[in-house]
């Protein structure tokens, strides 16, 4: 099938699902003047976290991986009051980007931008006693995945769910012999979920504009 009609498809869903939104729409073109790259979820998918972070009635988000903070939006938009995102990005050209379209979306005072290394905010967080989250969207450096679920349980209380973008690569994921490290480090991420007794998860994957990934979901039991 080719990506044309899953692109149509997208279409479709957004034009009747999620209709017209200026503020998610300004900031995909400031992320496009500014040269970020053009790798954030689609318009139905970063709905799909909204309305995953809704269900769970997550007051406590953390995102890896902001870029210019088109997930992002879309995960505090879910908030309840009193809520609030911290989202984890090394680029700070990403991050002014998306500081900007955080706060043109009126949600400045319940987003934490955190620039640096995911992996050292990450350890930040630990130590200022930030969690327990209840919601984390893992969406960064594909080879790190693994590392970053494994905070992501260590973060998080019983009830939580963990949802990671592309863990299926148009399908290399199923291919060991893959020398590309990112296929690599989703593989590893794979191994890893299935061996974490703590956890419940499942692995869908998907088309559309974005052409041919896929998300895991896991959802945190506690229990082994
Ligand atoms: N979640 C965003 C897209 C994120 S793209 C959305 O859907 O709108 C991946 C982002 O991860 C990029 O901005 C990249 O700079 C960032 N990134 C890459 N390596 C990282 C690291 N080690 N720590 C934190 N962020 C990282
Ligand atoms: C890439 C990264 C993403 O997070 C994504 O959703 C699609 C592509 C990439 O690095 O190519
Ligand atoms: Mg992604």
């Amino acid at each position: 099938m080719p990506d044309e009609v899953w692109t149509r498809v997208d279409q479709l869903f957004d034009t009747t699902l999620i209709g017209h939104d200026p503020v998610l729409e300004a900031a995909i073109q400031d992320g496009v003047s500014a040269g970020l790259p053009q790798i954030q979820v689609a318009p139905n998918q970063g709905k799909l976290l909204h309305l995953l972070a809704r269900a769970i009635n997550a007051r406590s988000i953390l995102e890896v991986g902001t870029l210019g903070g088109y997930s992002t939006i879309w995960l505090a938009r879910a908030l309840p009051d009193g809520g609030h995102v911290t989202t984890l990005e090394v680029d700070p050209r990403h991050a002014e980007v998306a500081a900007a379209n955080i706060a043109r979306a009126g949600l400045r005072d319940l987003v934490d931008v955190r620039v640096g290394r995911a992996l050292d905010s990450l350890e930040q967080l630990e130590r200022e006693g930030a969690s327990p989250f209840d919601f984390v969207f893992i969406d960064a450096d594909k080879p790190s995945t693994a590392d970053y679920f494994m905070w992501a349980v260590r973060l998080t209380r019983p009830g939580a769910l963990i949802v990671v973008d592309n863990v299926v690569r148009q399908g290399q994921v199923a291919d060991a012999d893959s020398d590309d490290p990112n296929v690599q480090g989703m593989r590893r991420f794979n191994d890893v979920l299935a061996a974490e007794t703590r956890v419940s998860a499942t692995a869908v994957q998907t088309v559309g504009a974005k052409g041919y990934d896929g998300f895991a979901l896991a959802l945190v039991t506690g229990t082994s």
